[in-house]
């Protein structure tokens, strides 16, 4: 079995949440009991399912054998208490430290004449409700909770309990996506070098601070409809001495930014946080927001279509015990149809996989492959004014 590496040992930085020996060793506990639930009690399930005997034709079917066996009923339990432990510990964790952890972000994103403030905050954006109103897998309060002026909490408990949640696998500064797609851009495209790049949904910017190490002369623009993950975000950047990425509060689906105006559009693990209405419009933003011979990519999940009934199943688990209202939907809609309706030509349109480097090493191993976390992506590259999609 992997082991993750203790808490102690994710990236430190002057944002980061101070803990007590008592909370690390919490937060490892979390850490190990879903690295068990992964790699011992998943298997039990897979082996119950196939004593059954039975041929389901869909995830549905195999929901109705499946949801009262005990090997499952272990698992999703065990899945859905370590999810509420973490979101408890890490509640108590920044709850004894919300107004220093304000402070310190108020500190870290005020802007000087060294290091011009780059965070963009509008009260006046209007936060989509499947946001604003929904408390993302098991989160309270969601991404947009104020508990006090300019608040950071949810957003330190995002920072400090993913950890826990993917089992250390993340590596220690939690962007495992953001390398698997500087990985992918560095094997396929080696030459594609862009020179405006913009983060969709970037939350706390773990996985826009890859992007700057690969193209260190790129202007990055991170958006985000949730100001308390902007702030933390801009502070976090800033404590690991990235100054020069813009974070701004923008709905992903109709931003302020001009047309034509970028040559890298992506998003890492958004898709699925959005909804029947916005998805189109986001993958329409895409689209605006490229120039010809840009490059979107959208990395997320894998889609079912073309997983087998039983693994469908598994992977639904978060959309009906983790609240993830869209999870579901998004997984069965047909996004390289999608991507076309939103403006891409059919021919530009592609799906991939993108695989995380092991964060010990700058470079993946052939091992590193084997279980490194890797994301299913969909993309597009923008036609060129005049050429056609072959040309
Ligand atoms: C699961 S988080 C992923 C954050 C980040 N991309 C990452 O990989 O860590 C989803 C983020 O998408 C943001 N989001 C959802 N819909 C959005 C929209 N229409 N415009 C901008 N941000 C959006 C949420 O506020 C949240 O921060």
């Amino acid at each position: 079995m992997h082991h993750p590496l203790p808490w102690h040992r994710i990236a430190h930085h002057d944002m980061l949440v101070e803990t007590t020996h008592d909370e690390r060793a919490r937060l490892d506990t979390i850490a190990h009991l879903n690295v068990f639930a992964a790699q011992r009690l998943a298997p039990t399930v897979k082996a119950a399912f196939e004593r059954k005997g039975v041929t389901p034709i869909d995830r549905h079917e195999v929901r109705q054998v499946m949801e009262r066996d005990p090997a499952f009923r272990a698992w999703s339990l065990v899945r859905r208490n370590t999810m509420e432990m973490r979101q408890k510990t890490g509640r108590e964790i920044v709850g004894r430290q919300r107004e220093s952890l304000r402070d310190k972000a108020d500190r870290l994103n005020l802007g000087n004449d060294a290091k011009r403030s780059r965070l963009h905050l509008d009260p006046s954006l209007d936060v989509p409700r499947y946001v604003a109103g929904v408390d993302q897998h098991l989160m309270q309060g969601g991404y947009t909770a104020e508990w006090l002026n300019r608040d950071v909490s949810n957003a330190a408990n995002y920072d400090a309990g993913m950890f826990a949640t993917v089992g250390g696998s993340a590596g220690p500064h939690n962007d495992a996506a953001g390398r698997a797609l500087c990985e992918w851009l560095r094997r396929e495209f080696p030459a594609f070098v862009p020179s405006r790049i913009v983060d969709l949904g970037c939350g706390l910017g773990h996985n826009t601070l890859p992007l700057r190490q690969l193209f260190p002369a790129a202007e990055i623009v991170a958006l985000d409809v949730a100001a308390p993950m902007l702030r933390y975000g801009h502070a976090r950047a800033r404590a690991l001495g990235v100054n020069d990425i813009e974070f701004r509060q923008e709905d992903a689906t109709r931003t302020s930014l001009a047309a034509h105006s970028a040559d890298l559009v992506f998003s890492t693990m958004v898709l699925h946080e959005t909804s029947h209405d916005a998805l189109p419009r986001l993958l329409q933003e895409s689209h605006r927001l490229l120039r010809g011979g840009g490059l979107c990519i959208h990395l997320e999940q894998p889609p079912y279509r073309g997983l087998n009934p039983f693994e469908q199943f598994m992977r639904d688990w978060d959309g009906r015990y983790n609240n993830e209202p869209f999870w579901s939907a998004l997984h069965e809609s047909d996004l390289r149809q999608m991507m076309t309706k939103a403006g891409f030509s059919e021919d530009l349109v592609f799906e991939t996989r993108c695989v995380a480097p092991s964060w010990q090493s700058s470079r993946p191993t052939e091992e590193d492959f084997g279980r490194a976390p890797a994301w299913y992506a969909v993309g597009a590259w923008q036609a060129v004014e005049g050429s056609t999609a072959e040309g």
